[in-house]
């Protein structure tokens, strides 16, 4: 047995978590916007749902409102606190698991739909493919993969002329200081939006869809092929 101590440490960034997930207890649109995309997602009563990187749990909650069986999973104990209280105070039972993208557990082929947002980031990339393959074995073959996150919509040679607007972006759009921007590119691990999906199809997902809407978001819709369907 490998003792796993190249294995990536997914808690580094823990000394933020409370000032983190005090910035997500606040109350906006969040379900709304949650339960249009559980409904584009044609989640169902039953189903077997997963959302990782899951924050303060709102759309962990939406889903589990809908009937499904929720497992909420997020590495910051601060986070899922929050998304604990959030659920019961709208009587949904959700299921809550304090671990990563790297080591939640999971039985293979048993989720009808995965979603991670705004989460893949922390990780490095090498570390990202691993998190995807991960994502990818639990799913049940024909099951969606719903991610969306914070990559850059840009070619190389275009960064250093990108990255100011990037910023100018989304402050103005997002209400983000030039600092958090500035932290986030310094600091954080969002790649290219072409690589990401390299990753995704090198995995075995097939995509169904692909939106860069914003300069520094990505939505991807991915499903994993049934046995004998081309990837
Ligand atoms: C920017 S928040 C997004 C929360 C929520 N998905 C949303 O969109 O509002 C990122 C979340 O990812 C969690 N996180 C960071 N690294 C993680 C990892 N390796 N595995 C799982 N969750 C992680 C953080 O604790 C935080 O709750």
């Amino acid at each position: 047995m490998l003792a796993r101590d190249w294995y990536y440490t997914q808690r580094r960034r823990l000394g933020l978590d409370s000032a983190v997930a005090s910035i997500y207890d606040r109350h906006d649109d969040s379900d709304l916007r949650a339960r249009a995309a559980l409904k584009m997602l044609g989640v169902q009563r039953g189903w077997r749902v997963a959302d990782i990187g899951c924050g303060n749990g709102v759309l962990a909650t939406e889903a589990a409102l809908i009937g499904a069986e929720v497992d909420a999973i997020d590495i910051s104990p601060a986070m899922l606190a929050l998304a604990d209280i959030y659920a019961r105070d709208r009587k949904a039972v959700v299921r809550t698991q304090p671990a990563g993208l790297l080591s939640f557990a999971y039985e293979p082929n048993s989720y009808d739909l995965i979603v991670s947002e705004f989460t893949l980031h922390h990780l490095p990339d090498f570390w990202k493919a691993v998190a995807l393959s991960r994502i990818y074995n639990a799913l049940k073959p024909g099951a969606n993969f719903y991610l969306r996150d914070i990559v850059f919509v840009s070619m190389p040679d275009g960064t250093e002329r990108d990255v100011e607007g990037w910023a100018d972006f989304s402050i103005k759009n997002h209400d983000f200081d030039r600092d958090s921007v500035v932290t986030h590119m310094r600091d954080e691990y969002s790649t290219f939006g072409w690589v990401i999906e390299r990753m995704l199809t090198d995995v075995g997902f097939q995509i169904v869809s692909v939106d860069y809407h914003a300069p520094l978001h990505g939505t991807y819709l991915l499903r994993k092929p049934k046995a004998g369907e081309q990837s």
